[in-house]
């Protein structure tokens, strides 16, 4: 019988405890997050701190930062808008993928809030994921306004019912909490275009200035790219921006299937 088994320098060891530091509250949350620094050498491991309940604000992001800043300044991850609105802190808390920014720490009812990177892709270090291939795949759906006859001179205005079709797409911050929650995706990554570039290759085939609704369904016209969706639905069930890439991916095939009759 062939014997799976994770490489030995895959395996995620025991990290260090990082008590508060000296002076703080001894009420305290643990935070048990993933480490990895690849220039190290060493394995991935966990490490757990102690943030003191009155010392940080109350999201996860805060207490990052409150780490970062009093406790391990080689703590790494991404973050910029704190408002949900850049998509960098999107992270998994205890085996969910979400933002960093908007998931409160209270939410998590475990002795200890587990933290780790967007799972299925490399780790560059810490909590941040290389999302090379994400962002490579999103340019391939061409994602601009593509016109063939019309050169506009100004703003290009469309009707208020044309505008609110693209409602539940163009919310889309790219996070990529989605993609990464999608089984299809963690096994056909390379070839599979996720359903963060489906959801906004179908903004753009759906929007009513747009000319290129063909060429853009030609390329997805392909085993791979658009139809390894096998309608599981954890995309719709983690975007923290409340979207559904499922649904998207269903309009898209139904177009490909009425192109042809
Ligand atoms: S659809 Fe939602 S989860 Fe996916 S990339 Fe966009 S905002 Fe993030
Ligand atoms: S519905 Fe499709 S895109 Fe969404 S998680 Fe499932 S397989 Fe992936
Ligand atoms: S920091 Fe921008 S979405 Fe969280």
């Amino acid at each position: 019988m062939v014997e799976f088994a994770l490489p030995a320098n895959s395996r995620i060891k025991q990290g260090k405890h990082w008590p508060a530091p000296e002076g703080y509250s001894k009420d305290v949350r643990t935070f048990r997050i993933y480490r990895y620094d690849p220039e190290s050498g060493e394995n991935p491991r966990w490490d757990s701190f102690d943030v003191p309940k009155d010392a940080c604000g109350p999201m996860v992001l805060d207490a990052l930062i409150w780490i970062k800043d009093n406790v391990d300044s080689t703590l790494t991850f991404r973050r910029s808008c704190r408002e949900g609105v850049c998509g960098s802190c999107a992270m998994n808390v205890d085996g969910n993928n979400t933002l960093a920014c908007t998931k409160g720490h209270a939410e998590c009812t475990g002795k200890a809030v587990n933290i780790s990177p967007l799972p299925h892709m490399d780790v560059i270090k810490d909590l941040v994921p290389d999302l090379t291939n994400f962002y490579s795949q999103y340019a391939t759906i061409e994602p601009h306004l593509q016109s063939v006859t019309v050169v506009p001179e100004t703003e290009w205005l469309q009707s208020p019912q044309d505008r609110s079709k693209l409602d539940g797409l163009y919310e889309c911050i790219l996070c990529a909490c989605c993609s990464t929650s999608c089984p299809s995706y963690w096994w056909n990554g390379d070839r599979y275009l996720g359903p963060a570039a489906l959801l906004q290759a179908y903004r753009w085939v759906i929007d009513s200035r747009d000319e290129e609704t063909g060429k853009r369904l030609d390329n997805l016209e392909d085993p791979f790219r658009l139809y390894r969706c096998h309608t599981i639905m954890n995309c719709a069930q983690v975007c923290p921006k409340g979207l559904n890439p499922a649904k998207a991916i269903a309009e898209l095939k139904k177009m490909m299937v009425e192109r042809q009759t």
